[in-house]
Protein backbone atom coordinates (compact mmCIF):
# COMPACT_ATOMS: atom_id res chain seq x y z
CA UNK A 1 0.00 0.00 0.00
CA UNK A 2 2.64 2.52 1.22
CA UNK A 3 4.60 2.08 -2.25
CA UNK A 4 1.72 2.37 -4.69
CA UNK A 5 0.58 5.74 -2.43
CA UNK A 6 4.03 6.71 -3.25
CA UNK A 7 3.84 5.68 -7.02
CA UNK A 8 0.51 7.90 -7.45
CA UNK A 9 2.48 10.86 -5.32
CA UNK A 10 5.18 10.85 -7.95
CA UNK A 11 2.50 11.03 -10.78
CA UNK A 12 1.07 14.47 -10.09
CA UNK A 13 2.51 16.75 -12.26
CA UNK A 14 4.74 18.60 -9.40
CA UNK A 15 5.96 21.68 -11.46
CA UNK A 16 2.36 22.76 -12.76
CA UNK A 17 1.03 22.72 -9.33
CA UNK A 18 3.41 24.64 -7.57
CA UNK A 19 2.12 27.96 -7.97
CA UNK A 20 4.69 30.61 -9.16
CA UNK A 21 4.08 32.64 -5.74
CA UNK A 22 6.40 29.84 -4.52
CA UNK A 23 8.68 30.39 -6.80
CA UNK A 24 9.50 33.63 -6.14
CA UNK A 25 10.75 32.71 -2.41
CA UNK A 26 13.45 31.45 -1.51
CA UNK A 27 14.07 29.38 1.57
CA UNK A 28 15.83 31.78 4.76
CA UNK A 29 19.36 32.23 4.24
CA UNK A 30 19.55 32.38 8.44
CA UNK A 31 18.08 28.75 8.08
CA UNK A 32 21.09 28.14 5.73
CA UNK A 33 23.58 29.35 7.88
CA UNK A 34 21.50 27.12 11.09
CA UNK A 35 21.87 24.06 8.99
CA UNK A 36 25.40 24.74 8.63
CA UNK A 37 26.22 25.10 12.19
CA UNK A 38 24.28 22.24 13.09
CA UNK A 39 27.78 20.40 11.45
CA UNK A 40 29.82 22.00 13.55
CA UNK A 41 31.46 20.51 16.70
CA UNK A 42 30.89 23.30 19.97
CA UNK A 43 29.89 26.50 17.81
CA UNK A 44 30.19 29.50 18.36
CA UNK A 45 26.78 30.60 17.63
CA UNK A 46 26.59 34.80 17.05
CA UNK A 47 23.69 34.29 14.66
CA UNK A 48 20.41 33.45 17.57
CA UNK A 49 17.57 35.92 16.89
CA UNK A 50 15.89 35.20 19.94
CA UNK A 51 17.46 36.17 23.51
CA UNK A 52 19.01 33.75 25.69
CA UNK A 53 17.32 34.23 29.24
CA UNK A 54 14.76 32.21 31.01
CA UNK A 55 10.92 33.23 30.33
CA UNK A 56 10.10 35.31 33.56
CA UNK A 57 8.80 33.21 36.34
CA UNK A 58 5.00 34.94 36.76
CA UNK A 59 4.53 34.23 33.00
CA UNK A 60 4.95 30.83 32.52
CA UNK A 61 2.51 29.85 35.97
CA UNK A 62 0.15 32.28 34.30
CA UNK A 63 0.30 30.51 31.13
CA UNK A 64 0.59 26.75 33.33
CA UNK A 65 -2.36 28.08 35.19
CA UNK A 66 -4.71 28.79 32.24
CA UNK A 67 -3.57 25.43 30.75
CA UNK A 68 -4.39 23.43 34.20
CA UNK A 69 -7.87 25.25 34.21
CA UNK A 70 -8.26 24.09 30.75
CA UNK A 71 -9.01 27.29 29.07
CA UNK A 72 -7.87 26.25 26.05
CA UNK A 73 -10.61 26.64 23.09
CA UNK A 74 -10.61 29.12 20.81
CA UNK A 75 -11.09 32.74 21.68
CA UNK A 76 -12.39 35.41 20.39
CA UNK A 77 -10.51 36.41 16.95
CA UNK A 78 -9.57 39.88 18.87
CA UNK A 79 -8.14 37.99 21.78
CA UNK A 80 -9.56 37.69 25.43
CA UNK A 81 -10.77 40.78 27.03
CA UNK A 82 -8.49 40.66 30.06
CA UNK A 83 -5.19 40.80 27.91
CA UNK A 84 -6.85 43.87 25.57
CA UNK A 85 -7.56 45.59 28.90
CA UNK A 86 -4.16 44.76 29.90
CA UNK A 87 -2.68 46.13 26.25
CA UNK A 88 -4.82 49.30 26.17
CA UNK A 89 -3.18 49.88 29.71
CA UNK A 90 0.45 49.54 28.75
CA UNK A 91 -0.26 51.94 25.84
CA UNK A 92 -1.99 54.54 27.23
CA UNK A 93 0.96 54.45 29.72
CA UNK A 94 3.59 53.89 26.60
CA UNK A 95 2.36 56.20 23.95
CA UNK A 96 -0.64 57.95 24.77
CA UNK A 97 -3.57 56.23 23.35
CA UNK A 98 -6.52 55.57 25.07
CA UNK A 99 -8.74 52.88 23.71
CA UNK A 100 -10.72 51.20 22.30
CA UNK A 101 -12.82 54.19 20.76
CA UNK A 102 -14.59 53.82 17.57
CA UNK A 103 -11.05 55.39 15.81
CA UNK A 104 -8.33 53.35 17.77
CA UNK A 105 -8.45 49.66 17.85
CA UNK A 106 -6.17 46.88 19.03
CA UNK A 107 -6.15 42.70 18.22
CA UNK A 108 -3.91 40.01 19.52
CA UNK A 109 -1.92 38.42 16.78
CA UNK A 110 -0.14 35.39 16.63
CA UNK A 111 3.56 36.48 16.89
CA UNK A 112 4.98 39.84 15.26
CA UNK A 113 4.99 38.38 12.05
CA UNK A 114 0.97 37.54 12.24
CA UNK A 115 0.21 41.02 12.74
CA UNK A 116 2.69 42.11 10.28
CA UNK A 117 1.10 39.92 7.27
CA UNK A 118 -2.33 40.73 7.98
CA UNK A 119 -1.80 44.46 8.40
CA UNK A 120 0.08 44.17 5.05
CA UNK A 121 -2.82 42.54 3.74
CA UNK A 122 -5.11 44.16 4.96
CA UNK A 123 -3.67 47.73 3.01
CA UNK A 124 -2.00 46.01 0.00
CA UNK A 125 -3.33 44.79 -3.62
CA UNK A 126 -1.75 43.05 -6.00
CA UNK A 127 1.18 45.91 -7.78
CA UNK A 128 1.18 47.58 -4.66
CA UNK A 129 3.86 49.34 -2.96
CA UNK A 130 5.49 49.70 0.46
CA UNK A 131 8.84 50.55 1.22
CA UNK A 132 11.03 49.19 3.72
CA UNK A 133 14.43 49.97 4.87
CA UNK A 134 17.33 48.25 3.41
CA UNK A 135 18.57 46.58 5.20
CA UNK A 136 15.27 44.57 6.07
CA UNK A 137 14.16 41.75 8.70
CA UNK A 138 14.04 39.02 6.29
CA UNK A 139 10.35 38.55 5.87
CA UNK A 140 9.53 42.01 4.71
CA UNK A 141 10.05 41.35 0.78
CA UNK A 142 9.17 37.60 1.31
CA UNK A 143 5.40 39.24 2.37
CA UNK A 144 5.23 41.41 -0.49
CA UNK A 145 6.14 38.62 -3.14
CA UNK A 146 3.03 36.49 -1.41
CA UNK A 147 0.66 39.06 -1.69
CA UNK A 148 1.88 40.23 -5.09
CA UNK A 149 3.52 43.34 -4.04
CA UNK A 150 6.21 44.73 -4.31
CA UNK A 151 8.43 45.68 -1.60
CA UNK A 152 10.43 48.71 -2.62
CA UNK A 153 14.00 49.03 -0.32
CA UNK A 154 15.03 52.40 0.90
CA UNK A 155 19.11 51.91 1.07
CA UNK A 156 20.14 53.34 4.76
CA UNK A 157 24.03 52.71 4.04
CA UNK A 158 26.14 53.51 6.21
CA UNK A 159 24.27 54.74 8.98
CA UNK A 160 20.96 52.58 8.56
CA UNK A 161 18.64 55.58 9.38
CA UNK A 162 15.43 55.10 7.35
CA UNK A 163 14.77 59.15 7.37
CA UNK A 164 12.50 60.46 5.57
CA UNK A 165 14.79 62.10 3.11
CA UNK A 166 15.36 58.94 2.09
CA UNK A 167 11.81 57.43 1.44
CA UNK A 168 10.18 60.58 0.16
CA UNK A 169 11.81 60.04 -3.60
CA UNK A 170 11.08 56.38 -3.28
CA UNK A 171 7.06 57.35 -2.74
CA UNK A 172 4.90 56.35 -6.41
CA UNK A 173 1.20 56.58 -6.71
CA UNK A 174 1.14 53.02 -5.76
CA UNK A 175 2.88 53.39 -2.25
CA UNK A 176 0.51 52.43 0.17
CA UNK A 177 2.49 51.73 3.16
CA UNK A 178 6.39 52.94 4.79
CA UNK A 179 7.23 50.39 7.11
CA UNK A 180 9.91 51.83 9.77
CA UNK A 181 11.33 48.94 12.05
CA UNK A 182 13.14 50.57 15.13
CA UNK A 183 15.09 49.29 16.87
CA UNK A 184 15.71 47.12 13.98
CA UNK A 185 17.08 43.56 12.75
CA UNK A 186 19.75 43.19 11.47
CA UNK A 187 21.19 46.75 12.87
CA UNK A 188 19.99 47.81 16.19
CA UNK A 189 19.46 51.08 14.57
CA UNK A 190 16.86 53.42 16.73
CA UNK A 191 15.32 56.37 15.26
CA UNK A 192 15.45 59.35 16.83
CA UNK A 193 12.25 61.53 17.84
CA UNK A 194 13.01 64.09 15.39
CA UNK A 195 13.49 61.22 12.92
CA UNK A 196 10.47 59.72 13.58
CA UNK A 197 8.00 63.20 13.47
CA UNK A 198 9.56 63.18 10.07
CA UNK A 199 8.41 60.07 8.83
CA UNK A 200 4.77 60.41 10.64
CA UNK A 201 4.83 64.14 8.60
CA UNK A 202 5.94 62.56 5.37
CA UNK A 203 3.63 59.73 5.80
CA UNK A 204 0.61 62.42 6.26
CA UNK A 205 1.39 64.75 3.91
CA UNK A 206 1.90 61.63 1.15
CA UNK A 207 -1.86 59.76 2.10
CA UNK A 208 0.26 56.52 2.91
CA UNK A 209 0.04 54.56 5.84
CA UNK A 210 2.87 54.22 8.58
CA UNK A 211 3.63 50.76 9.86
CA UNK A 212 5.72 50.39 12.84
CA UNK A 213 7.24 47.24 13.60
CA UNK A 214 8.16 47.68 17.20
CA UNK A 215 9.27 43.90 17.90
CA UNK A 216 12.36 45.01 20.07
CA UNK A 217 10.71 48.30 21.78
CA UNK A 218 11.89 47.03 24.94
CA UNK A 219 15.22 46.63 24.21
CA UNK A 220 16.29 50.36 23.84
CA UNK A 221 19.41 51.22 25.42
CA UNK A 222 20.32 54.21 27.55
CA UNK A 223 21.88 56.17 24.57
CA UNK A 224 18.59 55.38 22.20
CA UNK A 225 16.23 56.14 24.66
CA UNK A 226 14.44 59.54 24.65
CA UNK A 227 12.88 60.85 27.85
CA UNK A 228 13.36 57.25 29.11
CA UNK A 229 11.15 55.59 26.18
CA UNK A 230 12.08 54.02 22.85
CA UNK A 231 10.88 56.53 20.20
CA UNK A 232 7.70 55.38 18.70
CA UNK A 233 5.78 57.64 16.14
CA UNK A 234 2.48 56.07 17.62
CA UNK A 235 3.26 59.35 20.34
CA UNK A 236 2.72 61.72 17.56
CA UNK A 237 0.01 60.27 15.83
CA UNK A 238 -2.73 58.06 15.93
CA UNK A 239 -2.83 57.34 12.44
CA UNK A 240 -0.08 54.80 12.41
CA UNK A 241 -0.38 50.52 12.48
CA UNK A 242 1.58 49.75 15.53
CA UNK A 243 2.86 46.00 15.37
CA UNK A 244 4.23 44.88 18.79
CA UNK A 245 5.69 41.36 19.83
CA UNK A 246 6.05 39.94 23.30
CA UNK A 247 8.80 37.00 21.66
CA UNK A 248 11.78 38.86 22.08
CA UNK A 249 11.43 41.06 24.97
CA UNK A 250 9.64 38.49 27.36
CA UNK A 251 12.16 35.34 26.05
CA UNK A 252 9.25 33.46 24.65
CA UNK A 253 9.36 33.37 20.51
CA UNK A 254 7.22 30.07 20.48
CA UNK A 255 4.71 31.41 22.25
CA UNK A 256 3.98 33.38 18.90
CA UNK A 257 1.60 35.92 20.54
CA UNK A 258 2.27 40.21 19.82
CA UNK A 259 -0.46 42.48 18.76
CA UNK A 260 -1.16 45.28 16.03
CA UNK A 261 -2.92 48.52 16.92
CA UNK A 262 -4.18 51.32 14.87
CA UNK A 263 -6.79 52.83 12.91
CA UNK A 264 -9.80 50.55 13.86
CA UNK A 265 -10.58 50.21 10.38
CA UNK A 266 -7.52 48.48 9.38
CA UNK A 267 -7.67 46.33 12.85
CA UNK A 268 -11.11 45.63 11.75
CA UNK A 269 -9.73 43.91 8.10
CA UNK A 270 -7.04 42.55 10.45
CA UNK A 271 -9.68 40.94 12.44
CA UNK A 272 -11.63 39.63 9.30
CA UNK A 273 -8.58 38.08 7.81
CA UNK A 274 -7.21 36.82 10.93
CA UNK A 275 -10.82 34.84 11.28
CA UNK A 276 -10.07 32.79 8.31
CA UNK A 277 -6.25 32.46 9.08
CA UNK A 278 -5.03 32.23 12.35
CA UNK A 279 -8.62 31.71 14.16
CA UNK A 280 -6.82 33.24 16.95
CA UNK A 281 -4.06 33.76 19.06
CA UNK A 282 -2.98 30.38 21.15
CA UNK A 283 -5.28 31.16 23.95
CA UNK A 284 -3.49 29.60 27.02
CA UNK A 285 -0.57 31.76 25.99
CA UNK A 286 -3.02 34.84 25.76
CA UNK A 287 -3.10 34.61 29.39
CA UNK A 288 0.45 33.65 29.67
CA UNK A 289 1.61 37.22 28.30
CA UNK A 290 -0.85 39.26 30.49
CA UNK A 291 1.57 39.76 33.56
CA UNK A 292 3.91 40.76 31.15
CA UNK A 293 3.74 44.40 31.16
CA UNK A 294 4.05 44.34 35.35
CA UNK A 295 7.79 42.32 34.38
CA UNK A 296 10.86 44.86 35.10
CA UNK A 297 13.03 44.31 32.17
CA UNK A 298 15.74 46.90 33.23
CA UNK A 299 18.69 44.29 34.57
CA UNK A 300 18.00 42.17 30.97
CA UNK A 301 18.36 45.51 29.35
CA UNK A 302 21.23 46.57 31.30
CA UNK A 303 22.82 43.17 30.38
CA UNK A 304 21.98 43.80 26.48
CA UNK A 305 24.01 46.86 27.03
CA UNK A 306 27.29 45.29 28.53
CA UNK A 307 27.27 43.49 25.45
CA UNK A 308 26.91 45.46 22.73
CA UNK A 309 29.75 47.85 24.50
CA UNK A 310 31.82 44.36 24.23
CA UNK A 311 30.86 43.98 20.91
CA UNK A 312 31.83 47.79 19.93
CA UNK A 313 35.21 47.90 21.78
CA UNK A 314 36.14 44.33 20.28
CA UNK A 315 35.73 45.38 16.70
CA UNK A 316 37.33 49.33 17.01
CA UNK A 317 39.68 49.98 14.79
CA UNK A 318 39.49 47.05 12.90
CA UNK A 319 36.16 47.85 10.92
CA UNK A 320 33.24 50.10 10.70
CA UNK A 321 29.93 49.32 13.21
CA UNK A 322 27.37 51.63 13.51
CA UNK A 323 26.53 51.74 17.16
CA UNK A 324 23.79 49.46 17.64
CA UNK A 325 21.34 51.39 20.49
CA UNK A 326 18.37 48.71 20.79
CA UNK A 327 17.86 44.94 20.14
CA UNK A 328 20.52 42.58 20.29
CA UNK A 329 22.46 43.31 16.93
CA UNK A 330 25.06 44.59 15.17
CA UNK A 331 26.13 44.95 11.24
CA UNK A 332 29.17 44.90 11.33
CA UNK A 333 31.07 45.94 7.80
CA UNK A 334 33.61 43.35 6.17
CA UNK A 335 36.52 45.23 6.15
CA UNK A 336 37.44 46.30 2.18
CA UNK A 337 40.59 46.19 2.08
CA UNK A 338 40.31 42.12 2.85
CA UNK A 339 38.63 42.13 -1.03
CA UNK A 340 35.82 39.69 0.42
CA UNK A 341 32.05 39.68 0.06
CA UNK A 342 30.29 39.18 3.29
CA UNK A 343 29.06 35.41 2.16
CA UNK A 344 33.02 34.79 1.69
CA UNK A 345 34.13 36.58 5.16
CA UNK A 346 31.12 34.35 6.70
CA UNK A 347 32.51 31.06 4.89
CA UNK A 348 36.00 31.83 7.04
CA UNK A 349 34.04 32.53 9.87
CA UNK A 350 32.49 29.37 9.69
CA UNK A 351 35.27 27.55 9.06
CA UNK A 352 36.72 28.79 12.24
CA UNK A 353 33.33 27.91 13.77
CA UNK A 354 32.29 31.19 14.38
CA UNK A 355 28.18 31.80 13.14
CA UNK A 356 27.43 35.01 11.57
CA UNK A 357 24.92 35.61 9.03
CA UNK A 358 26.22 37.35 6.02
CA UNK A 359 24.33 40.76 4.97
CA UNK A 360 22.62 39.45 1.44
CA UNK A 361 20.49 37.74 3.63
CA UNK A 362 19.20 41.13 5.12
CA UNK A 363 20.04 43.09 1.74
CA UNK A 364 20.33 44.35 -1.73
CA UNK A 365 24.30 44.21 -1.12
CA UNK A 366 26.66 41.42 0.45
CA UNK A 367 29.40 43.93 2.35
CA UNK A 368 28.43 42.84 6.10
CA UNK A 369 27.68 40.67 8.28
CA UNK A 370 24.71 40.42 11.12
CA UNK A 371 26.28 39.38 14.44
CA UNK A 372 23.61 38.57 17.36
CA UNK A 373 24.81 38.97 21.14
CA UNK A 374 22.18 37.66 22.56
CA UNK A 375 24.54 34.80 23.68
CA UNK A 376 26.64 34.17 26.94
CA UNK A 377 29.12 36.62 27.35
CA UNK A 378 31.78 33.73 27.50
CA UNK A 379 31.09 32.52 24.12
CA UNK A 380 30.85 36.04 22.62
CA UNK A 381 33.98 37.14 23.56
CA UNK A 382 35.84 34.12 22.25
CA UNK A 383 33.36 34.86 18.85
CA UNK A 384 34.34 38.08 18.87
CA UNK A 385 38.18 37.49 18.90
CA UNK A 386 38.37 35.10 16.13
CA UNK A 387 36.31 37.50 13.93
CA UNK A 388 38.80 40.44 15.10
CA UNK A 389 41.87 38.29 14.03
CA UNK A 390 39.60 37.36 10.23
CA UNK A 391 39.23 40.88 10.00
CA UNK A 392 43.06 41.96 10.76
C1 LIG B 1 12.04 43.04 13.05
C2 LIG B 1 11.26 41.81 13.30
N1 LIG B 1 9.93 41.82 13.09
C3 LIG B 1 9.18 40.72 13.29
C4 LIG B 1 9.74 39.52 13.71
C5 LIG B 1 8.86 38.31 13.89
O1 LIG B 1 8.60 38.13 15.24
P1 LIG B 1 7.62 37.02 15.83
O2 LIG B 1 8.48 35.86 16.21
O3 LIG B 1 6.96 37.68 16.99
O4 LIG B 1 6.65 36.66 14.77
C6 LIG B 1 11.12 39.46 13.96
C7 LIG B 1 11.75 38.21 14.36
O5 LIG B 1 12.94 38.01 14.25
C8 LIG B 1 11.90 40.64 13.74
O6 LIG B 1 13.23 40.65 13.95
Amino acid sequence: MGSSSAQDRSTLPIDRLIASRSRSIDASGIRKVFDLGAKLKDPINLSIGQPDFAVPEVMREAAAHAIRENRSGYSVTQGIPDLHQAIWRHLERDVGWKGPTSDLGCIVTSGTSGGLLLGLMAVLDPGDEFIAPDPYFVMYPQMARMMGARCVTCDTYPDFRMTAERVEPLITPRTKAVLVNSPSNPCGTVLTGAEMADLVDLCRRKGVLLVSDEIYDEFCFADGREEGRCPSPARMSEECLLIRGFGKTYGCTGWRLGYAAGPMPIIQEIAKFQQYTFVCAPTPLQWGVIPAFDVDLSPVVAEYTRRRDMVVQALEGVTTVARPCGAFYAFVEVPRRLGLTATQFVERAIAERVLVIPGNVFSTRDTHFRLSFATLPAKLEEGLSILRRLMQ
